[in-house]
C-alpha cells in the first residue's frame, strides 16, 4: 500500500463527494432563484439576499458560505458576489454556457437510487417515463444551451444541401424529442418549414405541444406519441436525432424507419454526447459525466425496450457507423463536433 497514492486518492475523492454535495445546493440555488437575485454583479449580504428572495437569512448564509469555497461567488467584507462568468452559467437560461438549469438531472440519479439498485439487481430495465420528473424537465435545460448556440449557427450548416431546403420549406421530423427543445429552435429559425415531433413519453409530448404553443410556432409544428421505429408520415426531407438514439432499445430499426420515411435524398441528422470509439479515450471529464449518466439513464431505458442493444451514451462514431449502415444509409459521415457533441450525418 502506497501511502502517498492513497492520500492523493482521498484527496481526489473528497473532491468528489464536494461536487456532487454543491450541485445539490445548484439545484436549490436555480429552483429558489438565488442565483438571478445576485445576477447584477453586486455585493449582497446574506439578509439582503433572504430578503430578494423570500428565503431564509440563515439558510442562505450557509448556502452562500458553500458556494463562495466552492469558487461560485466571491466573499468580502460580509458581503457575497456573484461574478459575470458565473452568472453566465449560473443565473442566465439565455446564455450558451448556463448549466445550473440542467443539474436536475442529476438530482434525478439520486431521486431514482432505489429503481437503479432493481435494476442492477436484475433485468437491467428501467424506462424513461418511471424516473422522477425531474429528469424531464431537466433534461431539456441540459441541452436546450447547446441548441440555441450550435443547432442554426453551425450544425444544420455542416449538412450537405440541408439549410436551402429549410428556408424553402422542408418536412422535418424530430424523433425522440422530449420537451421539444430543438423542435422550437428550427421552427422559429425556419418559418416556411413544417416540423413534426415524435416521442414515446406521453407527458414529455403534451409539455413539448405548450411550450411550441409559448413559443408562438404551435401552428407549424405538431407533436405526436410514437416509437421511433414506428413514427408516422413519409416524404420527410430530414429526419433528426438529438441526444436520444443511444436511449432506445433498438437504434437499428429507429434508423431503419427514418431510412423509409425520408424522400430521396434526404437527410439524417444524428446529435450523440461526443465521445471517442475505445473507452481509453474517454477516461476524461465529459466521458466521466455521460458514462455516469448513461448508466442510470441511457442504458437502463434502452435495456428496457424491445431489442434491448444497450448502445450506452459513449458509443462513439464508429459504432453509430455500424447502426447506420445496419439500417440501409450509403453514406455516414461526422459533420461537425463541440466538445459534448458528435453531429452525425447520414443520407439515404
Ligand atoms: C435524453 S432524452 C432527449 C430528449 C430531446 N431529444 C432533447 O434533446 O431534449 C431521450 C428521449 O428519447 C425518448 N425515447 C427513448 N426511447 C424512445 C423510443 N424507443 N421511441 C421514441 N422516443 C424514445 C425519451 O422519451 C426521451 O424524451
Amino acid at each position: 500500500m502506497n501511502e502517498a497514492k492513497l492520500q492523493e486518492f482521498m484527496g481526489k475523492l473528497v473532491g468528489d463527494m464536494g461536487g456532487a454535495a454543491i450541485m445539490a445546493n445548484v439545484i436549490l440555488g436555480d429552483e429558489l432563484g438565488l442565483y438571478r437575485a445576485m445576477a447584477d454583479g453586486q455585493p449582497v449580504t446574506p439578509e439582503a439576499l433572504a430578503a430578494r428572495s423570500g428565503c431564509h437569512a440563515r439558510l442562505v448564509r450557509e448556502w452562500l458560505s458553500a458556494q463562495a469555497a466552492s469558487g461560485y461567488v466571491e466573499h468580502a467584507d460580509g458581503a457575497f458576489r456573484l461574478p459575470e462568468e458565473q452568472a453566465l452559467a449560473l443565473a442566465v437560461e439565455d446564455s450558451p454556457v448556463y448549466v445550473a438549469g440542467g443539474a436536475s438531472v442529476l438530482c434525478s440519479m439520486f431521486l431514482d437510487k432505489d429503481k437503479l439498485v432493481a435494476a442492477m439487481r436484475g433485468n437491467g430495465a428501467l424506462s424513461w417515463a418511471d424516473h422522477h420528473p425531474c429528469l424531464f424537465s431537466g433534461t431539456e435545460r441540459f441541452f436546450r444551451p447547446g441548441y440555441k448556440a450550435h443547432l442554426v449557427s453551425s450544425w444544420l450548416p455542416a449538412l450537405d444541401g440541408v439549410v436551402p431546403r429549410l428556408e424553402a420549406g422542408a418536412k422535418v421530423a424530430d424523433v425522440g424529442c422530449g420537451h421539444g427543445a430543438s423542435t422550437i429552435v428550427m421552427a422559429q429559425a425556419y418559418p416556411k418549414s413544417r416540423f413534426h415531433g415524435f416521442d414515446f413519453h406521453a407527458a414529455s409530448i403534451e409539455q413539448a405541444q405548450r411550450r411550441a404553443d409559448a413559443a408562438g410556432v404551435g401552428g407549424r409544428v405538431d407533436f405526436g406519441c410514437a416509437t421511433a421505429s414506428g413514427f408516422p408520415g413519409s416524404d420527410y426531407d430530414l429526419v433528426c436525432f438529438f441526444d436520444c438514439l443511444h436511449d432506445m432499445g433498438d437504434p437499428v430499426g429507429a434508423a431503419r424507419r427514418a431510412h423509409q420515411a425520408l424522400k430521396p435524398g434526404g437527410t439524417v441528422l444524428l446529435v450523440e454526447p461526443f465521445a471517442n470509439d475505445a473507452l481509453e479515450q474517454n477516461l476524461n471529464p465529459v466521458g466521466r459525466l455521460f458514462y455516469a449518466a448513461s448508466t442510470c439513464i441511457c442504458t437502463p431505458n434502452s435495456l428496457s425496450q424491445e431489442v434491448g442493444l444497450g448502445l450506452g451514451a459513449q458509443a462513439g462514431e464508429r459504432r453509430l457507423r455500424q447502426v447506420f449502415a445496419e439500417a440501409g444509409f450509403s453514406s455516414f459521415r461526422r459533420a461537425t463536433e463541440t466538445p459534448f457533441n458528435l453531429v452525425l450525418e447520414a443520407r439515404k
